[in-house]
């Protein structure tokens, strides 16, 4: 298996801490980033702070960030083969509720971060004509869930899937993939202990756990004929639930 060098945003907790270990743990190359310093530093230093890793800390709105996590990957490893786009945030608030600025949150950090430093990162693969972009998405954006408003980080999410098909279909001829993967409710500090509350939307009915995921980003990253491709990995819960 060819060595990768990978970016993982929002890497220092739940799912983009396990990706980016499921990465380091086969042996290949990982950035890693996160907004709070001290909890990127934590990380860092709990993954061994060896050869293998960088990280560096920053918000991933801020096109900077993206900019300094492909010049830290280049100067260290040379290349940028993955950029997984984890950084995100979602909440629930009734819609009637939401003002400009709680839409402007989801907006910026969910959709302008993964457009921004998908930039970046392209911007390099480009001259590699080589790469692969995996996205962090949720099925929730073709499956309405009653009971749980959340109209802005869904439709920040639903930019991020269309992101996916229009880059795909942008930079394809160039050999850079785009795909999404869209998790279903998984086991991570986002939950608190309420996880398993969750496991009856699943048909599976379980939640799934970050190497669920990891496990799905890793393959996608390691194909070179996947491309454009909204990957549930939800137990179900895209396609429906349980009645409990
Ligand atoms: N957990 C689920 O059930 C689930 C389901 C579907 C999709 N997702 C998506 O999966 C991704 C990860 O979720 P999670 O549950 O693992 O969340 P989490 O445990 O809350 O971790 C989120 C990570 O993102 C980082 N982050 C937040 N805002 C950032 C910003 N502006 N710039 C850079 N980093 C930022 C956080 O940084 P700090 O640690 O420094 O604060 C943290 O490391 C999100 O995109 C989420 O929408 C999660």
């Amino acid at each position: 298996m060819k060595k990768q060098t990978i970016i993982v945003t929002g890497a220092a907790s739940g799912i983009g801490k396990g990706i980016a270990k499921y990465f380091l743990d086969r042996g290949d190359n990982v950035v890693i980033n996160s907004v709070t310093p001290s909890s990127l530093e934590k990380t860092y230093n709990e993954f061994g702070a060896g050869d293998n890793l960088a990280m560096f800390a920053g918000d991933v709105s801020n096109k900077q960030t993206g900019e300094q996590l492909v010049k830290i990957a280049l100067e260290k490893f040379g290349s940028v083969d993955v950029l997984v786009n984890n950084a995100g945030i979602f909440d629930s608030k009734p819609f009637l509720e939401v003002d400009e600025a709680y839409l402007d949150k989801f907006l910026t950090t969910n959709f302008k971060g993964t457009y921004f430093t998908t930039q970046s990162a392209i911007s390099q693969m480009l001259k590699q004509k080589d790469g692969v972009v995996i996205n962090i998405g949720t099925p929730l954006v073709n499956h309405g869930l009653g009971g749980w408003p959340a109209s802005a980080p869904v439709s920040s999410k639903g930019a991020i899937h269309a992101l996916t098909i229009q880059l795909a279909a942008e930079f394809g001829r160039q050999n850079i993939r785009v795909n999404t993967v869209a998790p279903g409710v998984i086991r991570t500090p986002m939950h608190g202990d309420k996880s398993d509350l969750s496991a009856g939307l699943h048909l599976l009915n379980r939640v799934g756990e970050v190497d669920d995921v990891a496990e799905m980003v890793y393959t996608v990253a390691k194909s070179t004929f996947i491309t454009v491709s909204i990957i549930n990995v939800d137990g179900g819960k895209g396609a429906g639930h349980n009645l409990n």
